[in-house]
This record gives C-alpha cells, structure tokens and sequence, in this order.
C-alpha cells in the first residue's frame, strides 16, 4: 500500500484494488469519425458490465437528445456499474447529467471545470476565483441530486498545483466523492504526474478520504505510463478506453493498464476486478462498432500480440511458454476462436454457440443470424466463434441503420468497365436502386449507392481485414467517409469482400446521416446556452 492510500482505496485479501472507470462511451466517443447508436453503445455497455468495469462513463447528456437518449438507456438496462454522466459546472449540464442517470442502481454526476491558467483566460474567459465558485456550487447541486459525485479539474496538468490543491479542496468540502486528476493535453510525464498526485494529498488535508483518479490523454504516448505513475502516487480510480480510443491520440488503453497491473502484481501489489479473459472480445466489438482497427501489434488486444515469428521464439514457446510469453493468452480471451459448428450443425447448436459467446439471440433474429450462418458453412468447412460473432454483430446492425442495402449485383470483365447495380431501402421505406460503372468494382459499387441515395459523400479510408485466417475467410471491411458535413465510419462482413464493401458504404452513410442529426441537436442546444458546443 503506498502511504497516501486512504478509506478511497478497496482492500481484498489480495491487496488493494483499483477501480476502472471506462469512458469509451464519452471520451472514446469524441474520436472523429466515430458516431455510436443508442443500440451500439447499450451493447458495448453491457460488454463492459461483463468484462466488470467498476464505472461505465455513458456520455455528455446535455450535448444532445441522442445523448441523453443513451445515457439513459444504459442506466436504465445495463446492470452492475455505476453509470456516470458528465457535465460542466453549469446548472443545465448537471440537471440533464442526473436526469439521465438517476435511474441506475449506482448512478454517478462527473463535473469539471479548468483549473490551467491558459483554459480560464481563453477558454472560460474567467477568473481563477469564478472557478472556484463555480466549481463549489457544481459540487454542490450535484451532490444535492446524487449520493455519488466525481470532480475533475480539467487540464490540470498544465495549471498551478497550489490553485488546483484550493479547487479540489472546495470540491471535496462540498462532498465529492472522487477526485479526478485529468492530463487533458497528454503533456506530463510519470515522474512529475506521480510527484503532482503526492503534492495534492499533502495540500489538501480531506483528499485520503475519497478515490483519487487519474485521467491521461496519449499525446506522447505516455498515457499509461502515467495513469501507473498516479497509482502508485495514491489513486484508486484508473480513467480508461477500451483500444485506448479517444480525443486526439487517445486515452489510456484500458486493456493495457489492466493487464499492466494484473501481470506485475508482484511490483505494486495492485490489481482490478476485471474478468480479462473478456478483454479481447470488448476490444473487437468496440473496434468493430467504431470502425477503429486495431493495430496488429497493439499490446494485449493485437492480433500478434501472442503470435512468434522468430525460429528461436518459437522453438522455446513450444518448450515452455514463458520463455517468451509474460501472459497467457487464454487469460485475455484471445483464444475465443475456438467453437467450431459444421455445415450440418442446427438451429439449437447455433443458439447455444451464440449464448456461450454472449449473445442471446432469439426469434426473427435468430432465424437471420441461422441464414447467414448457412450462407457461411455452404462457403466455409468450419465455422469459428470469431465469425459467428462477426455475423451476429453484423445482422444486429443491420436492424437499426437508416439505410439498407437490399441487393447489388456486379458485372466484370477485363475488356469494359465494372458495371454495379444496387438497391437500397431509404429511411422513408422506400427502396430506391441505381447503377452506375467505375474505376474499379468497389469504386462502381459506391457511385451507384450514393446515386441510389442522392447524397454526396468523400471515400476518406477503406480498409479489408480478414476475420480468421484462410482464403475462405470472412472479410471485414470498413468505410470512413464524409457526408453531410460529418465524417462517419461503417464496417461490413462477408465472404465476399465487394458484399462487405457494399455494405460497410451504405452503413458509414446511415452513420453519417445519424451524426449529422446529433450535430444539429448539438448546435441547437449550444446556442441556446449562448456558447459553442461544449467537449472537453
Ligand atoms: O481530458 C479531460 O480533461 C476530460 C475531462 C472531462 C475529465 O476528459
Ligand atoms: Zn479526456
């Protein structure tokens, strides 16, 4: 235990523990391009209550309906977090933050406000004492709606420890309950983030009392480093993203700094809740559902990050694994391509598959998921869990997109242009198809979708990847483009790669035509505060 511990910190029999507040729905979110559902983000809430995050940060309430819409939905559907919403210290974020999670068994209100000179002179445009007052009275109305209340001093990193120790300590006066440290800008180091936390226990007199956390943008690629760095300061609270996804470079990688502490307990003693062998599921659904790949050397979640290449390595893996290996891979689920259904495998056969991969697929679902997985076997000999997930994640979309592609048919050969014709159901109901040729398939295929739907759109990135290995392997594809003024992603999954493609277009348009609603609320909303959109 590291002395500045107090009651904020957990205890088990195997030491103290450190609570992971997940903002991929909130922080994760604010990474451009990427614009979840209320459906997508209930269904990566409750991946994350599997994987057993102690805190599910679902969103900004007030930036927009949509928001709030999902916060809600998650507080009111998703059990076993906390579920936080955030919001400045005005009285209008902090109402629709309470009004959003008020019905979760562990509802929390997260609130913050600057405390960096450079933000209150050209952001604010305040003075460092309307920050403290505004920061006591948030605080205060918070706690007057909720028994649990996170503050952060935003861009702390870069302001004055004594003037930001003064905030803190009014927040904590007032009653929060959690303290959080933000390195908004990814601009310290672990040395002197650690040496900032330990400054802050020794300035402010009630701080052991309530979870110290730490908040750290990747802007230089120490975003772990120094969330550890703040642990072993004292914090209790780790503040993370699944695929370290986020503002600029991102936050924290949760799976990184959960299999950090897991793996060198032996160091620090430390260690989470978590289930890990869920990590690399949440990581392909969160990848899927952003449209955001994973490297394939990314630690922990990477496609290699357990794969030998080397003759040597794997000569003394297959010895003895921890020649070369620090973790098992089974313990981060990087195994969970192991059920394998045949082409004669049945509906019930389907179903318990799908149920021991965490899905629970009945009725006119199930029958489609039953007709894609046939589709699948007919091409492929054996059917893996990763793509049965693929498929499902894939068919559970499809229910909620604006537009749907009904059909499309390609024409090629070497000696014309590829001809593609496709039809496309329209949010009206309507199906409307088009055909038009192009540079390429792929190319012909995306003119005659945009014409089908009469809206202009930028290819920004296109991306294949297989899901398993093979020539008969499923293909994921992903889109990233810009329409309506907002830039959107959508994947899509076949054999087919041109099917995939198709459908990953016409998904990144429905996206897109989704993001451009969100905005318009969000506009709507900011000038009725008389501001701009607000976003840390
Ligand atoms: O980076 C940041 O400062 C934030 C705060 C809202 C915690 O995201
Ligand atoms: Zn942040």
């Amino acid at each position: 235990m590291t002395e500045n511990e107090g009651s904020g910190g957990r205890q088990t029999e195997d030491g103290p523990q450190v609570r992971i507040f997940d903002t991929t729905l909130r922080d994760g979110e604010q990474s451009p391009g990427i614009s979840l559902n209320t459906q997508e983000k209930v269904e990566i809430a409750t991946q994350l209550a599997r994987l057993g995050v102690d805190v599910i940060e679902a969103g900004f309430p007030i930036t927009s309906p949509g928001d709030f819409e999902a916060v809600q939905a998650i507080a009111r559907g998703v059990e076993g977090p906390t579920v936080c919403g955030l919001a400045r210290t005005h009285k209008a974020d902090i109402d629709a933050a309470w009004g959003a999670v008020k019905e979760a068994a562990r509802p929390r209100i997260h609130t913050f406000i600057s405390t960096s000179d450079i933000h209150i002179e050209h952001q604010l445009q305040a003075t460092r004492e309307d920050v403290k007052g505004q920061a006591r009275a948030a605080v205060a109305l918070a706690r007057s709606l909720c028994e649990d209340v996170e503050f952060s001093p935003m861009d702390a990193t870069r302001a004055d420890v004594e003037f930001t120790a003064e905030v803190c300590a009014i927040a904590v006066e007032e009653g929060a309950t959690v303290v959080n440290i933000p390195d908004t800008v990814g601009y310290t180091t672990p040395e002197e983030y650690g040496a900032f936390i330990t400054k802050l226990y020794e300035l402010i007199p009630g701080l052991a009392e309530v979870t110290v956390s730490v908040h750290c943008h990747d802007d230089l690629g120490l975003a772990v480093a120094n969330s550890y760095a703040g642990l072993l300061a004292g914090a209790r609270q780790v503040e993370c993203a699944v695929n370290g996804i986020g503002e600029r470079a991102g936050n924290c990688s949760l799976e990184e700094i959960v299999m950090l502490l897991r793996t060198r307990r032996d160091v620090h003693g430390l260690d989470t809740m978590l289930d890990t062998k869920e990590l690399a599921r949440t990581s392909r659904l969160v990848s899927r559902l952003t449209g955001y790949q994973v490297p394939p050397n990314k630690a922990v979640v990477g496609r290699n990050a357990f794969a030998h290449e080397s003759g040597i390595h794997q000569d003394g893996v297959l010895k003895e694994r921890s020649t070369y290996e620090i973790m098992d891979a089974t313990e981060v689920g990087h195994e969970s391509n192991t059920i394998f259904l045949g082409k004669h495998s049945g509906r019930h056969a389907l179903q318990d598959a799908l149920e021991q991969l965490g899905f629970r697929v009945e009725g006119e679902a199930l029958n489609q998921a039953f007709k894609r997985f046939k589709e699948l076997a007919d091409k492929k000999k054996q059917v893996s869990a990763l793509d049965l997930e693929a498929i499902v994640s894939d068919e559970m979309r499809e229910q909620t997109e604006r537009y749907v592609l009904e059909s499309f048919d390609i024409e090629a050969g070497s000696d014309k242009p590829p001809l593609a014709r496709v039809a496309v159901k329209l949010p009206s109901g309507v199906t409307t198809s088009a055909e038009a040729t192009g540079d390429g398939p792929v190319d012909a295929i995306f003119i005659a979708i945009k014409d089908a739907v009469g809206v202009e759109a930028e290819l920004r990135r296109y991306g294949v990847e297989a899901v398993t290995e093979g020539t008969d392997a499923l293909g994921e594809v992903t889109v990233v483009l810009r329409a309506n003024g907002v830039l959107a992603t959508g994947q899509g999954v076949a054999t087919d790669i041109l099917e995939a493609s198709a459908r990953a277009y016409v998904r990144a348009l429905s996206n897109a035509l989704e993001g451009a609603a969100v905005r318009e609320a969000e506009e709507a909303t900011a000038e009725a505060a008389g501001e701009r959109s607000p976003g840390p």
